[in-house]
């Protein structure tokens, strides 16, 4: 693999119309960038250490732009496709989309600038594919703040089991969005969207605020588990949202638990303890969301004022049928004892997994298995009839004859 390119001075790096197969950084030297072939040529910029160039035809896939020379001996870093392309297809699509009509306002003015070619008008500015996923994210954008508008959100809840006792200990509180011709869709459909175009602060204020008013229905020695993300934590007055929302309905924190994932807090990890710290001093219980799943290191999770852990769902489906993930899970749980923390294990969809997971000092628990989640009118009958659900599987449900 190689990684830098030498060139003497005169040297051409490039010409314009060749096929470009990587962008390059100058680390020493000078680089002339020209329009035009040899005899015809403009000087259009030049380039000299750390500057970037050669990089439109990389993202556009297009042919040079421009000419490159070495004005001095010069050395290039490269940058190749494969390393571009990948934070391009990470990028958020309208960003993509400026940075193609962007490219082609450019091309375009390269050309009228030196003449040489007819003006293509009718050339597509950017793929059918790119083009559909960028007028698909505009749409999702403009349909959640209409969702918003108009109150199409609901706030579910799915029961939080004692594994001990079976009984319901809290609620995590889950937003649905019942659209008008789709129908109900989950929030794994639009909570990305959500967040990259900062709506996502608007809707988990109304959840949070949804979930205040339906703490009293739900019964006052019961928690309610609410989802926040980074961008949430991270907006200036979110700590005097919550003071303002917890005192104009007459709540108070302790019955409320915080959920963060594990990444998010990753982005921001200071403003993230900040928030964590003044939410604990206000009596809320703050639970790490999807443990496991995101690169946290041990001694981060101990500088951190949470009192609760979430075991992901992917490590208690996994758990029983393969081996690492059982010990990822017994390594969670230990961390978390050592801690001190109390540990909520999702996605619980056999006894035998809950079963497990209480052996080894789980203390709560929520999946497909206890209850579904399910709109506060039937949540909230559910728990009046609960009956805690055996963990016992069918070997332990000997009969006396059997004794
Ligand atoms: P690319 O088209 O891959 O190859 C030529 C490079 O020249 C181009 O990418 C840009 O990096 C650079 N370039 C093109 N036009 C200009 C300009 N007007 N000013 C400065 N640099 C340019
Ligand atoms: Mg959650």
């Amino acid at each position: 693999m190689e990684f830098r390119r030498k060139f003497a001075a005169g040297e051409i790096i490039f010409e314009e119309g060749d096929v470009g197969d990587c962008a390059y950084v100058v680390e020493h030297g000078k680089v002339e960038i020209f329009a035009g072939k040899r005899n015809t040529r403009v000087q259009l910029a030049t380039r000299t250490g750390g500057d970037l160039f050669g990089e439109m035809a990389i993202i556009d896939d297009e042919p040079r732009s421009a000419g490159a020379r070495a004005m001095t001996d010069t050395t290039l870093l490269i940058i190749t496709r494969d390393q571009l392309n990948q934070r391009i297809e990470r990028a958020d699509p309208i960003l993509r989309m400026c940075m193609n009509v962007l490219l082609s306002h450019l091309r375009d003015t390269l050309r009228r600038l030196t003449q040489r070619n007819t003006l293509e008008f009718d050339r597509p500015l950017i793929n059918d594919e790119a083009l559909s996923q960028a007028l698909s994210a505009i749409r999702l954008e403009q349909a959640l703040q209409t969702a918003l508008d108009q109150d199409q959100f609901e706030l579910w809840y799915q029961p939080i089991v004692d594994l001990q006792d079976g009984q319901i200990a809290g609620y995590e509180a889950l937003i649905r969005w019942r659209h008008p011709e789709r129908g109900l869709i989950y929030p794994g459909a639009f909570i990305g969207a959500a967040e990259r175009c900062g709506l996502i602060i608007p809707m988990t204020r109304w959840a949070f605020q949804q979930a205040c008013t339906d703490l009293g229905a739900l019964g006052t020695d019961r928690f309610v588990s609410v989802n926040f993300s980074g961008k949430d934590f991270a907006a200036p007055d979110f700590l005097a949202y919550i003071d303002a929302t917890l005192a104009a309905l007459d709540r108070t924190p302790s019955q409320l638990k915080l959920e963060i994932t594990e990444s998010l807090l990753m982005h921001s990890p200071e403003t993230a303890r900040r928030v964590l710290k003044a939410l604990r001093q206000r009596g809320a219980s703050v639970a790490i969301d999807d443990f496991g799943t995101g690169y946290s290191s041990l001694s981060y999770l101990h500088s951190l004022p949470a009192d609760t852990l979430k075991i992901d769902r992917s490590f208690v489906q996994s758990m029983l049928v393969d081996e690492s993930s059982h010990s990822l899970v017994r390594s969670i749980i230990g961390l978390a004892q050592g801690l001190d923390m109390t540990i909520v294990a999702e996605g619980i969809e056999e006894p035998a997994q809950g079963r497990a997971l209480r052996d080894m000092g789980v203390q709560l628990a929520q999946g497909f298995f206890f209850a579904r989640p399910a709109p506060l009118a039937h949540i909230v009958s559910l728990t009046e009839q609960w009956v805690p659900k055996s963990l016992a599987g069918s070997q332990d449900n000997s009969g006396p004859l059997s004794l």
